[in-house]
């Protein structure tokens, strides 16, 4: 299965993502996650990436391509993959067109997580991440048994740098902006199936494999 998980920041990718990867056993690949272990280890690109991110606007689709493009060509991938958070603008949808077609393989669906800014807001001002296992808990839907550490491996939790309002504010007009016209892209591919985001996290994961089954 080759499918990307569009949506607005914090609508709930990485959340659905960890479960899906689990039950298709194909690689999630996070742009997001990417830069912010490149950021981590101090890396040229990390460095690079940190000035955009921390302000909420996209990194430069150059640099974005960079880091994916020689993903999908690492042995996992064979089977398939999961995209979270790329692509996000319309050179990145042409830019995975090609290497997909490089390659002889084509996309299976667009997965489209629909939530209001409101409630988005709660969700980013909220999340509190393991800095050891990366488990993701909310302060208003998810809170962790003790506070501050991951239930999973007693891992500190930390906030992340652009979960701010400011921030997630600027991610917001920067989503509509720039990524919002994928969803006519992939809609006219008749790719997409969009899901609200809203529901509990359990029903959103099963009308996203209601989706997919149908398109496996
Ligand atoms: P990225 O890390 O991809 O962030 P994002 O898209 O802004 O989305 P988030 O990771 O914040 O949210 P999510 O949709 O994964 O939701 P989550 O499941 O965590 O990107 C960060 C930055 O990197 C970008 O701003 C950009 O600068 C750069 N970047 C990345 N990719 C790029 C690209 N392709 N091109 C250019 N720049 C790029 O959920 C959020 C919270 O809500 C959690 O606390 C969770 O527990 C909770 N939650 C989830 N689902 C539910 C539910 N159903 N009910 C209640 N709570 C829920
Ligand atoms: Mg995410």
């Amino acid at each position: 299965m080759r499918i990307i998980l569009l949506g607005s920041p914090g609508s709930g990718k990485g959340t659905q993502a960890t479960r899906i990867e689990k039950k298709y056993d194909i690689p999630h690949i996070s742009t997001g996650d990417i830069f912010r272990s490149n950021i981590s280890k101090q890396t040229e690109i990390g460095i690079e990436a940190k000035k955009y991110i921390d302000q909420g606007l996209l990194v430069p689709d150059e640099l974005t391509l960079k880091i994916v493009e020689s993903r999908f060509l690492e042995d996992d991938c064979k089977g398939g993959f999961l995209l979270d958070g790329f692509p996000r603008t319309l050179v990145q949808a042409e830019a995975l067109d090609k290497e997909l077609e490089k390659i002889g393989k084509s996309l299976n669906a667009v997965i489209n997580l629909t939530v209001k800014d409101d409630t988005i807001i709660k969700r980013m001002t909220g999340r509190r991440v393991c800095g050891s296992c990366g488990e993701n808990f909310n302060l208003y839907f998810n809170k962790s048994r003790v506070e501050s550490t991951c239930d999973k491996c007693g891992g500190t939790l930390y906030t992340r740098a652009d979960d701010n309002v400011e921030t997630v504010t600027n991610r917001l007009k920067v989503y509509k902006d720039q990524t919002f016209p994928l969803i006519d892209f992939y809609g006219k591919k008749g790719l997409l199936a969009t899901i609200n985001g809203e529901q509990a996290a359990d029903d959103v994961f099963i009308a996203i494999i209601e989706a997919l089954e149908k398109v496996k």
